[in-house]
């Protein structure tokens, strides 16, 4: 089943693009090649691909929410067969960046699309979580079977975290919160002025993990680190520092924005290093990881 399943998603993906052309041009074959292989593909699982004929209507709009359904549907398949680990636990995740206003029309924020926090919900969910994921403005459909709340600046995901942590089980904290806020915000837009910038005052945000983590009966904090370089030295000290027990980390300039990721974690046994891979199967290895060190937690009690 694993390798039909695989195959089902390299299908998607091939549907997802709408063309035979566009097909190819992503594998970097020729139509004839990609249109081969999935005719073999066909006849080995007994599968009928729809685009092969309507490919025309791909490119409409009722073409395009065909294909969204199809991918949903296929969503919900690749969950039905993932392990439960995390059946009735309440997961809270927090994703993408938040945004801090200079004025009307400016922000201070950090690069984040929000991919790996939306894969680490999808992924809990898939696990047989009840999960609540708070987000900061970005461009992503929300995973099926989620709750999601939209926040912006990091005091409105902070108040939208307290709110909910101490009804969670586990805590992932993934969202790139800004470091800093204005202080000098003004309510009308600053005219630029030839040769000067305007000066800004800047003010320490709260730390939403670290204050999460320090609560009693914290649920079980997980967090992120994306490093530029020293990723191992930067994570060991930032989960000390932090007081987590758990904490994935990254190479920014590999993770942002892209599809796939390369990520370590780090616990109290050392290093894990996850391997090379798209968003949702790091995230479907960490939540594996965070279940197995649950039970372990439970066993010692
Ligand atoms: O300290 P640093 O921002 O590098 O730590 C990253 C981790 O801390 C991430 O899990 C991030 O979501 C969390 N964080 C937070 N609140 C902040 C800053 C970071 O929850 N103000």
């Amino acid at each position: 089943m694993a390798a039909s399943l695989h195959q089902m998603t390299a299908f998607a993906k091939i549907v997802g693009t709408g063309s035979l052309s566009a097909a190819a041009r992503e594998l970097g074959v020729s139509t004839a090649v990609v249109s081969r292989k999935l005719g073999a593909l066909e006849a080995r699982l007994g599968v009928r691909l729809l685009n092969r004929t309507t490919r025309r209507i791909a490119l409409t709009d009722e073409g395009a929410r065909y294909h969204e359904a199809c991918l949903r549907i296929l969503a919900e398949i690749e969950a039905f067969f993932q392990p439960k680990s995390l059946a009735g636990k309440r997961v809270l995740v927090t994703a993408g960046p938040t945004e801090e206003p200079i004025d009307p029309v400016r922000v201070i924020t950090n690069a984040s699309s929000g991919k790996m926090g939306f894969a680490v919900a999808r992924a809990a969910r898939e696990a047989g979580a009840e999960v609540t994921l708070i987000s900061g403005p970005v461009a992503l459909a929300t995973p099926a079977g989620l709750a999601r709340v939209d926040v912006r600046t990091a005091q409105e995901m902070f108040d939208a975290v307290k709110a909910a942590a101490g009804s969670s089980d586990i805590f992932v904290s993934v969202a790139a919160v800004s470091d800093y806020r204005v202080a000098n915000r003004v309510a009308q837009k600053i005219k630029k002025r030839a040769g000067e910038g305007p000066r800004l005052e800047l003010v320490e945000n709260p730390d939403i993990l670290a204050w999460v983590a320090k609560q009693r009966a914290a649920p079980f904090c997980v967090g992120f680190a994306a490093e530029s370089e020293k990723l191992g030295e930067h994570a060991r000290e930032k989960r000390a520092r932090k007081g987590i027990p758990l904490l994935a980390a990254n190479l920014a300039q590999e993770a942002i924005g892209s599809d796939d990721n390369a990520i370590t974690l780090f616990d109290d046994n050392g290093e894990h290093p996850l391997g090379r891979g798209p968003k949702i199967e790091l995230a479907r290895k960490l939540v594996a990881h965070v279940a197995a060190l649950m039970a372990a937690r439970q066993r010692r009690r």
